[in-house]
Order: C-alpha cells, then structure tokens, then sequence
C-alpha cells in the first residue's frame, strides 16, 4: 500500500517562488555576462582583409607606400589603426606587399631613402637596408627579412590582410 506524501500549502509556496526566483535570477545574468566576455570570446574573422584603394593595373615596379586604416577590436576595446606597406610587382609580375617596419628596431624604411643604396629600401635609424624583394643585406643591423602582406585580389583592387614573417632569416 502506497502511501501519498502531501504536500502543504506552505512547501508549495516555497518551491514555487524558489524555481521562478532562481530562473528569474539566471536570465537576468546572462545578458551582462554575455556582453562582459562576449569580445574575448569572439574569434577573429578568418581571412580578414582590407581594400586599400590600389587598382592592381596601376601597381608597377616601382615600390610605392600606400596607407589605410583598419577597425581593431582587443576585447572590449575599439580603436582605429593605421596600416601601411610598400607595394610593387616583381620581374614574374607578381604583387609584392612589403611592411615598412625595419627588423631591427622597428624603425620605417624608404625605398631608395639613400642616394648610397640605390635600388634598396634603406632604414634612417641604424643603417638598416634590405634588397627589393625584402630581404635584409647581410651585415647590415636588421636580421630578418621585412614581413610581407597577405593578400588578394577582388574586383581588379588589391586586398591586404595580416602580415607574414619570413622564415630565411640571416
Ligand atoms: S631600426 Fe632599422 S636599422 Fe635599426
């Protein structure tokens, strides 16, 4: 014989309010922890690249600086950062995209900023110089190649992404 446990008013009550309490309570976390970790936990879109204005017919081999500016997003905090690059097509006609910042000490290198190192980009800080395709002279201060530009192209306009170290360093 079974026999049924009865539950009073009073527990009634009880459980009830709890339940509702503790499911108001959760719904009413979620939206402020939500927006507290929602940037961390954004993953960066993939393949993100920005147009920088270069039609790819204009681009000739003569290395030009050309500037932009993308939306950076570090957690919860949004700035505007400015991005630059020297750009040109080598002897295959290829698009080169080279980082102006020295390896050495991060200073900007100038194509031809020298009158001494013709035909290369020359760094004003130390001394730096690299060939045309990046590479640094040997015995030069930098010890890397200057990074170069993902890059892409759309509709006949040249698109940028993040920039690639190069492994042959010397
Ligand atoms: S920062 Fe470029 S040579 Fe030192």
């Amino acid at each position: 014989m079974s026999e049924k446990k009865q539950v009073s008013r009073r527990e009634f009550l009880n459980y009830t309010l709890t339940g509702v309490g503790g499911f108001m309570a959760a719904g009413m976390m979620v939206s402020p922890l939500r927006m507290a970790i929602d940037p961390v936990l954004k993953a960066k879109d993939a393949g993100d690249y920005a147009n920088v204005k270069v039609a790819v017919k204009d681009i000739t081999t003569e290395p030009k600086r050309i500037e932009w500016t993308i939306d950076q997003v570090d957690a919860w905090y949004e700035s505007e950062v400015n991005k630059s690059a020297w750009v040109f097509k080598n002897d295959k006609d290829e698009i080169i995209a080279l980082s102006p910042i020295c390896k050495h000490l991060g200073c900007i290198v100038t194509w031809e900023g020298s009158d001494d190192f013709p035909n290369e980009f020359y760094c004003p800080c130390h001394g730096g110089r690299y060939y045309k395709d990046g590479t640094n002279v040997p015995h030069t201060p930098p010890n890397a190649p200057l990074d170069y530009y993902e890059q892409k192209i759309k509709d006949g306009m040249l698109y940028l992404g993040d920039t690639i170290e190069r492994s042959e360093a010397k």
